[in-house]
Order: C-alpha cells, then structure tokens, then sequence
C-alpha cells in the first residue's frame, strides 16, 4: 500500500525556517524518515509539498484510488481551511495530522485545527519524529 504524505505552506523552507521553532532538519530529511518508516512497515509513500491549497486537495482527492492512508501537516491551513477538512472527510481515507511544534504551547490561533475532527490521530510538537509516530500510527490503523 501507498501512504500520502502531505505537507503545506511553507514546509519547504524547513531547515532555515524559525529554526528555534522547527529545528534544523529539511523536508527532504522528513520525507526520507517517512520513506524509511513506510518500508519498515510495508508500505511505500508519495510524498508531496506545496503551498497552494488546491494543489493540496487535488492530492487528496487523487489519494482515493491511490493511496491506504495520509499523512497531513497542512501547515497554517490546519488553522483555517473548511475545504481541506472537507477533502479528508470526503474521501475517507486513515489520516494521521502532525506539527511539528507544540502549537498548544503557542498563539491561540493555532490551538484549533479544522483537521483533527476528521483524523484518526493528531501528532504534535514530536518535532520531525512526529512523522514517524505518524507513519507507523497509519501503518498500525490501515492493518486493522
Ligand atoms: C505547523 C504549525 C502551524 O501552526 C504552522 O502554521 C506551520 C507548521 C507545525 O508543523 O508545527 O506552518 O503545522
């Protein structure tokens, strides 16, 4: 099976991006972790950045024939896309949303994502091991 891994806006800058915030660690780092993790479990991933929204819910809608599960950080939209939840309810798919951060630990504006009501698990501020618990944690729910 193929497990999506999505990440959103601005994740592309990881690395030099507010290293205090996110670390030092690149999207390129993230997607081989998640690549390793996927193999280690049988899987195999698509991983896909982008900072346009419909870039975004094209993959997820795409991800109905092709994939067993996803992996979403959606970065700022978390905070604020109706469509993006409705994408993940609409096709149905495991979904496992990760931060990097502990957003709980900071504004208030990113204390609510519209996507955790519609995932079977929320990862938060495990840096980019997060990705990890959440490939396995896909892993483990596809197989039931
Ligand atoms: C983030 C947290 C969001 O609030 C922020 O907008 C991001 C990254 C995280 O991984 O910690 O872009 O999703």
């Amino acid at each position: 099976g193929v497990i999506l891994v999505l990440n959103g806006p601005n994740l592309n800058l990881l690395g030099s991006r507010e290293p205090a915030v996110y670390g030092t660690s690149t999207l390129t780092d993230i997607e081989a972790l998640c690549a390793e993790t996927a193999t280690a479990n049988g899987f195999t991933v698509r991983c896909v950045q982008s900072n346009h929204e419909g870039v975004l819910l094209d993959e997820i809608h795409a991800a109905r024939e092709s994939a067993s599960g996803i992996v979403i950080n959606a970065g700022a939209y978390s905070h604020t896309s109706v469509a993006l939840r409705d994408a993940l309810a609409s096709v149905g798919l495991p979904t496992v949303e990760v931060h990097i951060s502990n957003v709980h630990a900071r504004e208030d504006f990113r204390h609510f994502s519209y996507l955790s009501a519609v995932s079977d698990a929320v990862i938060v501020g495990a840096g980019i091991n997060g990705y990890r618990l959440a490939v396995e944690q896909l892993a483990t729910i596809v197989r039931r």
